[in-house]
């Protein structure tokens, strides 16, 4: 038998990124190779990009001149780009960087084996469609059905109508589509017989998820997850990432009545200021934001929020921001990510008068100063409660194991005789920098 060929993928962005560089590694695993985590003796390389904030491509430009040396050292060497970079840019990237084989957009990756044999034969292939076959279903039962570890994104639903006037995600992922319900139960009990204890159920506006379900009816989110939970061996179910304007009453009410959906949700609100919130286009405001927060406090007590937030958005006042800070003390976030805002070509607000990068920085440095406090005291505030704890992997000492708790913290166990998939309640001892320390309580988890 001809030896495998090594694929080398590297992944940047978000979750959905790396649930497809699983995918593509699936399907060329059915064309004869297998993944490698070093480029150096790689026989293609991938990278799996993404364009959500600026100088993504530059940095996809930047990688691929690292990557010269490697294939003037081995000519059949093939280099891929695959993503969102790949999508926006196209054919731009075949013109300034040569050295590249084969572009693939998101919603095409699963004609990559034919785009290598092509690239094989001397061709460079480009493919950035946006076909009306389920890419999915053609990646279905190829390659080895290997063990997994006890976590696994699962993508239920792509792309976005929103048009937030910050984001490229609408162009580069196209419009909303849902996977048939059927689909996802096959690919979720499958997961599960590989080891898969929680999954993560992935959309850019996943909750806006509406896919025909085995009876014929469109699905809710809410129904989905439902449907998941009588899955036997599966025992956490998360979703992410939300619109606020698609927390429908039946998804709100799951999370108080659905023992396997986790006490954590990520709810990007963006910014605390109306009249940013309607320049951005969230079609919210930060009071709307704020009741359906306590819909959803009062359905799941103990949820822990998190969000993401963009400060200097054109015609950003200090007032606005302070909007956003007085947003911030009032939910109390347990996680939050936060960015400065950045142009992305293409979109509305790219067009706009632009604030200066000194008065960006500042405030997304006094943003984050509030965030790290709140966090720290979510994180804090564990220290003396039993939680949940699914563990993933062994720790730093001889012993120790690592896992998440329900509300997504990173907890370890020291001197235990636990392995990866294991659940179990943990009283929380100690709360360190980035993890929190606990003992087990001898009382199994579910
Ligand atoms: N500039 C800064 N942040 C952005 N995000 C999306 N587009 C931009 C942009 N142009 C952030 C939003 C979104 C997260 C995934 O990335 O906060 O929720
Ligand atoms: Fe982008 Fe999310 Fe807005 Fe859609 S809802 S346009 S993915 S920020």
């Amino acid at each position: 038998m001809a030896e495998a060929k090594k694929l080398y993928i590297k992944t940047y962005g978000c979750q959905m990124n790396v649930y497809d560089s699983e995918r593509m590694a699936e399907a060329m695993g059915g064309a004869g190779y297998v993944e490698t985590d070093s480029p150096d003796d790689a026989d293609m390389i991938l990278l799996n990009t993404c364009h959500i904030r600026e100088k993504a491509a530059e940095k996809v430009y930047s990688e691929l001149g690292r990557l010269r040396s490697l294939k003037d050292g081995n000519p059949d060497l093939k280099i891929g780009v695959a993503g969102c970079v790949a999508q926006a840019e196209g054919e731009e990237i075949m013109r300034r960087q040569p050295l590249v084989d084969l572009v693939v957009g998101p919603q095409s990756y699963h004609r990559l084996p034919q785009m290598e044999a092509r690239t094989r034969s001397g061709e460079k292939a480009l493919d950035t469609d946006f076909p009306l076959d389920d890419k999915f279903e053609s990646l279905k039962s190829r390659g080895p059905k290997a063990r997994r570890g006890p976590t696994a994104f699962l993508t239920v639903q792509e792309g976005c109508d929103k048009f937030c006037a910050f984001c490229v995600v609408p162009y580069t992922r196209g419009a909303e589509a849902s996977r048939p319900a059927a689909r996802i139960l096959d690919e979720a009990r499958e997961l599960v017989d590989r080891g898969v204890r929680e999954i993560t159920l992935l959309g850019q506006n996943v909750n806006a998820y509406h896919g025909t379900g085995p009876d014929g009816a469109d699905w809710s989110l809410a129904r989905l997850i439902h449907a998941l939970d009588g899955i036997d061996g599966l025992a956490r179910i998360r979703f992410t990432t939300s619109h606020p304007n698609d927390m429908s009453d039946d998804l709100i009410e799951a999370h108080g009545t659905c023992e396997k959906l986790m006490p954590y949700l990520h709810l990007p609100v963006q910014s605390g200021s109306d009249r940013i919130l309607k320049r951005m286009n969230r079609k919210h405001t930060a009071e709307s934001y704020l009741r359906l927060i306590e819909r959803i406090r009062a359905a799941r007590p103990d949820i822990l929020m998190s969000g993401d937030f963009i400060v200097g958005f054109p015609e950003e006042t200090e007032a606005d921001f302070q909007a956003t800070l007085d947003l911030i003390e009032e939910v109390k976030y347990g996680y939050a990510f936060s960015f400065k805002y950045s142009t992305r070509p293409g979109t509305p607000a790219a067009e706009r008068e632009q604030l200066a990068e000194d008065v960006k920085s500042d405030r997304l440095q006094r943003l984050q100063a509030r965030i790290t406090h709140h966090q720290r005291a979510a994180q804090d505030s564990m220290v003396g409660r039993r939680v949940g704890v699914l563990f993933e992997k062994p720790g730093r000492f001889d012993g120790q194991m690592v896992g998440k708790s329900d509300y997504l913290h990173a907890v370890h166990v020291d001197d235990c005789a636990l392995s990866p998939g294991d659940l179990a309640e943990v009283e929380i001892t100690a709360s360190g920098p980035n993890s929190l320390a606990g003992r087990l309580t001898g009382t199994a988890a579910r």
